[in-house]
């Protein structure tokens, strides 16, 4: 099954105001391959999350970096799916390994679809050494095989399975060309014009 390429621009908590319609500037007028080709989502800091709603392209995505999982109510300091759903925010990020590592989340996840999936060696993240493109394929059929096992042939072979952890536009092409490598989950080159170089591995 063929799988759309999916490129994810992780912002963690930077920026400001500034940086934030700089770094849009820069998408804006970046030329990337097409809509067919590769799926982009940014995600801003949640502050940010309505003003890149009002500048970004709109072939663009945008994603929260967390949500609370329940609905509304007496929650002081959370925002919920529902939130995010109102303004026109599609995508999450969850689970990431900082917010497991610092704040303690666990693998509290049931539903597959809609779900890409990102595999992140902790030693990866942050710290300018990569995965092989052979390591990180390796892992990726591990995954797919967990997937077909504890949840179903037809999840295993649909869902991207995409790698973060160092990556940058020196390394992006050799990494996308494997096959089970379905795109990235970027975080400091995501704020840098490289990104766009890492949109292009797409193709
Ligand atoms: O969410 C993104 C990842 O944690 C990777 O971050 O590209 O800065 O290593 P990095």
């Amino acid at each position: 099954m063929a799988r759309k390429f999916f490129v994810g621009g992780n912002w963690k908590c930077n920026g400001t105001i500034d940086d934030v319609k700089k770094i849009v500037t820069m998408l804006n007028e970046s030329e990337v391959p097409s809509e067919d080709i590769v799926e982009v989502v940014v995600s801003p800091p949640f502050v940010f999350l309505p003003l890149v709603k009002a500048l970004l392209r709109s072939d663009f995505a945008i994603a929260a970096q967390n949500c609370w999982v329940r609905r509304g109510g007496a929650f002081t300091g959370e925002i919920s799916a529902e939130m995010l759903v109102n303004l026109g925010i599609p995508w999450v990020i969850l689970g990431h390994s900082e917010r497991r590592s610092l704040l303690g989340e666990s693998n509290d996840i049931t539903h597959w679809t809609n779900i890409v999936l990102a595999y992140e060696p902790v030693w990866a993240i942050g710290t300018g050494k990569v995965a092989t493109p052979a390591q990180a394929q390796e892992v990726h059929v591990g995954l797919r095989k967990w997937l077909s096992e504890y949840v179903s042939s037809e999840v295993a072979s649909s869902t991207r399975i995409i790698y973060g952890g160092s990556v940058n536009a020196a390394n992006c092409k050799e990494l996308a060309a494997q096959p089970d490598v379905d795109g990235f989950l970027v975080g400091g080159a995501s704020l840098k014009p490289e990104f766009v170089d890492i949109i292009k591995s797409a193709a």
